[in-house]
């Protein structure tokens, strides 16, 4: 597992390579894994393979323009944020899931990067607007997909800094 943790990059260049369905299900299934404040149905996850839609949201933000380039993306949503036990900790359920998106990402040699929305109130009204998402949900990420160009987009970037860790 840590040698896929290592080798994740934020990867913006993509090939022409189509993603397969299943994959893009797996991918899903990796988010719904994750943990969440008391087990709340806090996360669902819109695929959007449209063309026209990724360029749409390719404009909603210049970290967005990825967009541009991604063969899919996928939408990292909360359905009812109303109906949440936990409503303040939703940020963080949807970053946990979309960590686990990433990663599986990497596990299967699918580029990826996310792409920040929430709590930016004009890029949550703007990509709500574009996914034609309803009051109840709450449109938190982006990640855009696609194969890298070559291998070498997955490499070790050593962010492992030992005075960032320490016992108590
Ligand atoms: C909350 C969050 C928002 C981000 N937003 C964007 C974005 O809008 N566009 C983008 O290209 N990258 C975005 N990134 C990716 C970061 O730029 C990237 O993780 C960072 O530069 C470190 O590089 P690495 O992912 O390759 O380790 C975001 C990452 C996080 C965690």
């Amino acid at each position: 597992m840590l040698d896929v943790i290592k080798k994740r990059r934020s990867i913006r260049d993509y090939n022409d390579q189509e993603i397969s369905k299943s994959d893009l299900v797996t991918l899903c299934e990796a988010g719904l894994m994750a943990p969440s404040a008391r087990n709340q149905n806090s996360k669902a996850f819109i695929i959007i393979e449209d063309k026209n839609l990724l360029k749409q949201l390719s404009k909603i933000s210049p970290g967005a323009r990825v967009l541009e380039k991604a063969n899919k993306a996928i939408a990292v949503i909360c359905p009812d944020v109303k109906g949440l036990l936990t409503e303040n900790m939703v940020l963080e359920d949807l970053g946990a899931a979309c960590e686990n998106v990433l990663l599986e990402a990497t596990n299967l040699n699918i580029g990826s990067c996310w792409i920040g929305i929430a709590p930016n109130e004009e890029r949550m009204t703007l990509g709500k607007k574009i996914l034609n998402l309803n009051d109840n949900e709450f449109l938190f990420a982006l990640i855009s997909l696609g194969y890298p160009i070559d291998d070498s987009a997955f490499y070790f970037k050593d962010k492992i800094k030992k005075e960032l860790i320490r016992f108590m």
